[in-house]
């Protein structure tokens, strides 16, 4: 019976994707100042009642895409006048808490807010959002957010498709459930509907040449599973914060709610075909939201959204004739990136996901047994610091956890090294039930002992009913290890020092015995010693001040200040 069910729905939806919509493609804002001015607004998504949305500027659902420099000073005001209280977060950069849009940056209704900052993070594709306290669901979900795009100097350098809606297609894809007013139901998990750009049932033209597709999942609770009609492949070249080394060729791409994959798809002599962007949704575990609904417990409400379990379209892709100039093979190569290593780190931290009983499948869940509370700060993490966190869900349903501040490299899932589309600098991932994810991530630049970042889940229900804490970022504290680490493989740390140096050469880099001289200011030798992997250097009653080590290994000179204080 429950097949049948399934088998209706999905010839439903197929049904419903051929219904057609031009795709909408919001338009840029770029240069370093910017207007966003939030407001309600109202879109006639289906026959009947219209409905109530919060549009940005002259949109009426979502709002432009940012177009940011790496490098560039940038200020943006925005303005609230949706009729209640905001706030917005800049998704995935890196920028001083002040400036990141958290929950207590708060936007009265008629006020102005207005961030500015340096664009620090590498090219990729971000977003916009609200962070509302316990009303993210509901501001994101009737349409306040958007895209942001940064671009560098390696990205120039790269062949690669970047002309905005002709040949490089911003993808906002959403799941949402409307009442019989065809209302949204930010909480509703019986999801049947699907956006892309705001547009129900889309279709987009895209020319017979390499195409680019920056996918975002900004849906407040199910994760995608994109492929292409007939397992087209395509290749992954960027996810969350930032390019990958190297294009990876694949069918599949999973993205939970925040994450993003820029991705490739080649259309050269499909001139008049078309094509769909899907979700393989089918192949999801049970768990994952979007997979096979559970069974569910009587008191549980309803999650049994007709999509779940099943595959179906997302984007009609009607080829057209290729354009002046285009992008025509995929290049082999991308940026370099070269990963944290464990072996850099200076502290541990566990965060462990439970619920009140197995049973729960729509929340609270928490963090180490605590719900989010805005007047307690989780964790103090030392400007500098290299920490390695560990993830362990222990609940019946996966969540797609986000860090602020900093992006960081998953370094293994159940002690297995992570995909290669999942091996570059990341801001979410999706943990699955009974999984154990660690992660490593650099807190720096930005030092603010009172103002808090956010780590939550991205399911926004479930952050909004308190699946969210907050740290910040101290200054440097005395004894704190900060590290100098050298592209030879050379860790020296803490810096500064007190009683202790430690030099420590990573074992893939080893290359037999290394000799060590430590000269002061002046030049005078104070220390010399010969070591294989790992030296402590007795420093107490060496003069304060700043000292030179230079180690020699093989035909390698490495020379590095430090301080002793
Ligand atoms: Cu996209 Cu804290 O969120
Ligand atoms: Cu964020
Ligand atoms: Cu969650």
């Amino acid at each position: 019976m429950m097949k049948r069910i399934l088998a209706i729905a999905f010839v439903c939806f197929a049904a419903q994707a051929n219904a057609q919509n031009l795709l909408y493609i919001p338009d840029t804002l770029s240069g370093t100042t910017f207007d966003l001015t939030v407001h309600p607004d109202s879109v006639q998504f289906f026959p009947g009642a219209i409905t109530h949305t919060l549009g940005i500027n002259s949109h009426k659902y979502l709002g432009p895409t940012l177009i940011l420099r790496k490098g560039d000073s940038v200020s943006i005001t925005v303005n609230n006048q949706m009729g209640d209280t905001t706030t917005m977060h800049w998704h995935g950069l890196h920028v001083a808490p002040a400036n990141d849009g958290g929950p207590m940056s708060m936007i009265m209704d008629g006020m102005m807010w207005n961030p500015q900052f340096v664009v620090r993070n590498n090219a990729a594709t971000y977003w916009y959002h609200p962070h509302m306290m316990a009303k993210t669901a509901e501001q994101a979900i009737k349409g306040d957010a958007g895209l942001i795009i940064v671009r560098d100097n390696d990205e120039d350098t790269l062949a690669l498709p970047r002309r905005y809606g002709v040949d490089d297609f911003p993808i906002i894809v959403q799941s949402a459930e409307l009442d019989s007013q065809n209302q949204f139901m930010p909480k509703g998990m019986v999801d049947s509907i699907v956006l892309v750009n705001g547009t129900d049932s889309p279709y987009v033209s895209m020319p017979a040449q390499i195409v680019r597709m920056r996918l975002l999942n900004a849906s407040g609770e199910r994760t995608f599973n994109f492929g292409f009609s007939a397992n087209k492949p395509f290749s992954v070249i960027g996810n969350d914060a930032g390019l990958l080394p190297a294009p990876v060729t694949t069918t599949r791409i999973r993205l939970s709610p925040g994450e993003r994959a820029e991705v490739l798809i080649d259309l050269t002599g499909m001139d008049g075909d078309t094509t769909y962007l899907m979700s393989y949704a089918s192949e999801l575990p049970m768990g994952v939201q979007g997979g096979p609904t559970m069974p569910m417990p009587p008191w549980s409400p309803p999650m049994n959204s007709p999509l779940n379990g099943i595959d179906f379209n997302i984007l009609r892709i009607n080829v057209g004739p290729q354009t002046a100039a285009p992008v025509t093979t995929i290049p082999t190569a991308l940026i370099a990136d070269t990963p944290l290593l464990e072996s850099m780190a200076n502290a541990t931290r566990t965060i462990h996901m439970t619920a009140d009983s197995m049973m729960v499948m729509d929340g609270p869940f928490y963090f180490n047994h605590n719900l989010f509370d805005m007047d307690r700060i989780d964790y103090r993490i030392p400007l500098n610091n290299i920490e390695v966190w560990t993830l362990l869900d222990s609940t019946m349903v996966a969540h797609p956890f986000h860090l602020h501040d900093v992006h960081f490299y998953i370094l293994d899932r159940n002690g297995v090294a992570p995909g290669p589309t999942e091996r570059g600098r990341k801001d979410v991932l999706l943990i699955q039930p009974n999984e154990t994810v660690r992660f490593i991530a650099q807190f720096t630049d930005f030092a603010d002992t009172t103002t808090p970042y956010m780590y939550h889940c991205h399911i926004l229900m479930h952050e909004d009913d308190g699946m969210m804490g907050q740290f910040v970022v101290g200054p440097v504290a005395e004894g704190v290890k900060n590290i100098i680490h050298t592209t030879n493989g050379v860790n020296i740390y803490p810096n500064p020092a007190s009683s202790e140096l430690n030099i420590r050469v990573e074992k893939t880099h080893m290359q037999g015995p290394a000799s060590v001289k430590v000269t002061d200011i002046f030049g005078r030798g104070i220390y010399s010693g010969a070591f294989d992997d790992l030296l402590k250097i007795n420093t107490t009653g060496w003069a304060k001040g700043l000292y030179n080590v230079t180690i020699i290994r093989e035909d390698q000179t490495t020379i590095e200040k430090v301080v002793i204080r």
